[in-house]
């Protein structure tokens, strides 16, 4: 069979998958709790996909090319039976599966996870200063129980974790040297993520974006880096190690240096949409489709129809005058990131 590839050459590879539109933090830059407060509408429970349809998905998708799978949020293990879920998934063949969590419940999860069969975790951190970490994160759980939590998604071999920071200008700038330090020496490899326009309520502004050369900078003048080559094709994160041989750090630098030239990545909503982009606006409907008895060869056929004719490139065309309008995009805790 020959590669599936899409308007513009790129192989579907991966599929990241929203669990929950729900998440147990408020980060500012997320879900805004003057958005997101007591009265918001969060997805009803039968409007979620159930994991027998997340698995019909994958299952066309890795017809297409799926070799890896990402579950998000929200926060995904707020999604009960996450574990059953890991467990099914894993039976397919050849299967990647990876989480993005924000770790606060980690320290009961990790164990179970680990049995599932899940194969890493990347935990979202932006500070390790308690005062910083309420600030961005808006919420009651102490800094201390996400550093457990990726302690425990260590010890129980979910690793190498990952962690990932978003880096605000005038918010977090002093985290960069804290994270990078707290991190150094240990199996936990630090990203550090250039601040996106994901969603329309965040207010973004490029001048809260501190860049990747400047990240890169920041932590080269106290511990000195060296870059590393990718480990694969499309890696999103640039790697660089500590010449000292205290680990590696990874930037991720979709605002100055965008990736979209080799993405493989698709993305499926809580609610069964498929989006071709993280800035998309709109997505394709698959779980009404799979609920009026669609057969697995028509889900097939859809992705396929849908992946051929992409031409996203949203972060490419961010910085152009003739680029892509701020009209309304997706939100990030609905697609998952
Ligand atoms: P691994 O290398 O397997 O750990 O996966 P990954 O690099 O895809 O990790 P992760 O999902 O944690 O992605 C890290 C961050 O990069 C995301 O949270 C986003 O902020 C950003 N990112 C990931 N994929 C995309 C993408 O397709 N477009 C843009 N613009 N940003 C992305
Ligand atoms: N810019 C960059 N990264 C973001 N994330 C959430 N919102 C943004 C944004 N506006 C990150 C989270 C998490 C991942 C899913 O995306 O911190 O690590
Ligand atoms: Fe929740 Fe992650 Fe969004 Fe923060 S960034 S509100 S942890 S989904
Ligand atoms: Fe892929 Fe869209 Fe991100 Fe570009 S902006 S890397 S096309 S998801």
């Amino acid at each position: 069979m020959t590669a599936l590839l899409d308007a513009r050459g790129r192989p579907l590879r991966d599929l990241r998958i929203s669990l929950t539109d729900r998440c147990n933090f408020r980060c500012v830059y997320c879900m805004p709790r003057e958005m997101f407060g007591p009265d918001h509408a969060f997805l009803p429970t039968e409007h979620l996909l159930s994991f027998d349809e997340i698995e019909r998905v994958t299952r066309a998708a890795m017809r297409l090319g799926v070799r890896k799978v990402r579950l998000t949020g929200g926060e995904p293990l707020l999604r009960d039976g996450v574990d059953a879920l890991i467990s099914s998934l894993k039976s397919l063949d050849g299967l990647e599966v990876a989480m993005t969590t924000n770790g606060a419940l980690l320290g009961t999860h990790a164990d179970g996870l680990a049995r599932a069969g899940l194969d890493r975790v990347t935990v979202s951190l932006d500070s390790t200063d308690p005062e910083t970490f309420r600030r961005m994160s808006d919420t009651r759980v102490p800094v201390k129980r996400v550093l457990d939590g990726i302690e425990s998604a260590t010890t129980a071999g979910l690793g190498p974790v990952k962690v990932n920071v978003v880096v605000r200008r005038g918010v977090n700038d002093a985290s960069v040297l804290d994270l990078a330090r707290t991190f150094r020496d240990s199996p936990v490899t630090v990203r550090f993520i250039e601040y996106m326009d994901v969603g329309s309520t965040n207010r973004w502004q490029l001048d809260q974006v501190i860049g990747a050369a400047e990240i890169a900078s920041t932590i080269d003048a106290v511990y000195p880096l060296e870059p590393l080559p990718p480990r694969y094709d499309g890696e999103v994160a640039r790697r660089y190690r500590y010449r000292d041989g205290g680990g590696e750090i990874g930037i991720i630098a979709s605002v100055t240096r965008p990736f979209c030239g080799d993405c493989t990545r698709a993305r499926l909503s809580a609610d069964g949409q498929i989006y071709t982009c993280l800035f998309a606006g709109s997505g394709t409907d698959l779980r009404g489709l799979m609920r009026s008895g669609a057969d697995d060869a028509t889900v097939e056929d859809t992705l396929r129809r849908l992946w051929s004719v992409r031409v996203d490139r949203y972060s490419e065309l961010r910085s152009r005058s003739d680029g892509p309008s701020r009209g309304e995009k997706v939100e990030m805790s609905y697609i998952g990131g």
